[in-house]
């Protein structure tokens, strides 16, 4: 049973950062949350996110297009649960700040956040996790090439309850929920997938080609059925005080 297993979510006000594919959001329907404010900045996801949704929650959530910077709709400190669910490793620092700041705001005194996260990959090796840094170092570097910015960042667990601290959150309790991260062949797949629409976009011949060769060449690597382990993911959860605390 994880630490978020053990909260009692029922009647709660809760806000899902990143609704994803909203695997946080019916969890906090399911446990019984009064409501699930859901919030993402894809629309697909919204949409994917809701026709999965048990058609009994669904007076319980409202899905709700945003940016998680700036959430005008809702008022100072109503908000009595906020979770993060995946969301930083698809965020850089500046807007993960910006998004806790914003996430700060709109919870109540005493609200609970949960942040469950990816720590950086070296956090559990074996001498096959290469195979998968490899992977989302070229990831990054179309996506930086195409973006500006890379796909994924992994933060440290140190770095985010720090980050919480600083806002004026009391760190509750750090767990690992995985301690090691598992990644299917299908996993890496999907990721083999974002390479290559990414690559689409680059008008470089030679380093289109090149940058899917080398990815394909990494998966080519990687048996059918094999799961290879690479970083752990970790579950923090804490506590808003009306004071800042000293770190
Ligand atoms: C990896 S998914 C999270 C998975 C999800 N929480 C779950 O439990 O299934 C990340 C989500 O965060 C959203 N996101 C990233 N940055 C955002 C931002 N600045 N504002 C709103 N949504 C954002 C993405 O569009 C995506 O829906």
């Amino acid at each position: 049973m994880s630490a978020m297993d053990r909260l009692n979510i029922k009647g709660l006000i809760c806000l899902e950062a990143g609704t994803g594919a909203g695997h946080m959001t019916c969890y906090l329907a399911r446990r019984g949350a009064k409501l699930v404010y859901s919030i993402s900045n894809n629309q697909e996801h919204l949409d994917c996110a809701r026709k999965e949704l048990p058609k009994k929650h669904i007076k319980n959530v409202r899905f709700i297009k945003a940016d998680l910077r700036r959430l005008d709709f809702l008022e100072d400190e109503t908000i009595d649960l906020i979770t993060a669910h995946m969301l930083v490793n698809v965020v850089t620092p500046v807007d993960v700040f910006l998004i806790f700041k914003e996430l700060t705001r709109v919870a109540k005194n005493n609200a609970l956040i949960v942040v469950n996260d990816y720590n950086p990959l070296s956090s559990y090796q074996t001498e096959r996790s290469h195979i998968v840094e490899e992977l989302f170092r070229i990831e990054n570097a179309v996506y930086y090439l195409t973006n500006g910015k890379p796909a994924l960042v992994w933060y440290p667990s140190e770095y985010i309850a720090d980050l919480l601290k600083l806002l004026g959150w009391r760190i509750e309790t750090i767990e690992l929920m995985y301690d090691k991260t598992p990644w299917e062949k299908e996993l890496l797949e999907e990721h083999l997938e974002v390479i290559e629409n990414e690559c689409k976009k680059l008008r470089n011949e030679n380093l289109r080609r090149e940058m899917l060769s080398q990815a394909t060449e990494i998966l080519n690597q990687v048996d059918e059925d094999e799961t290879i382990y690479a970083g752990t993911i970790y579950s923090i959860i804490a506590r808003r005080t009306r004071y800042k605390e000293t770190m």
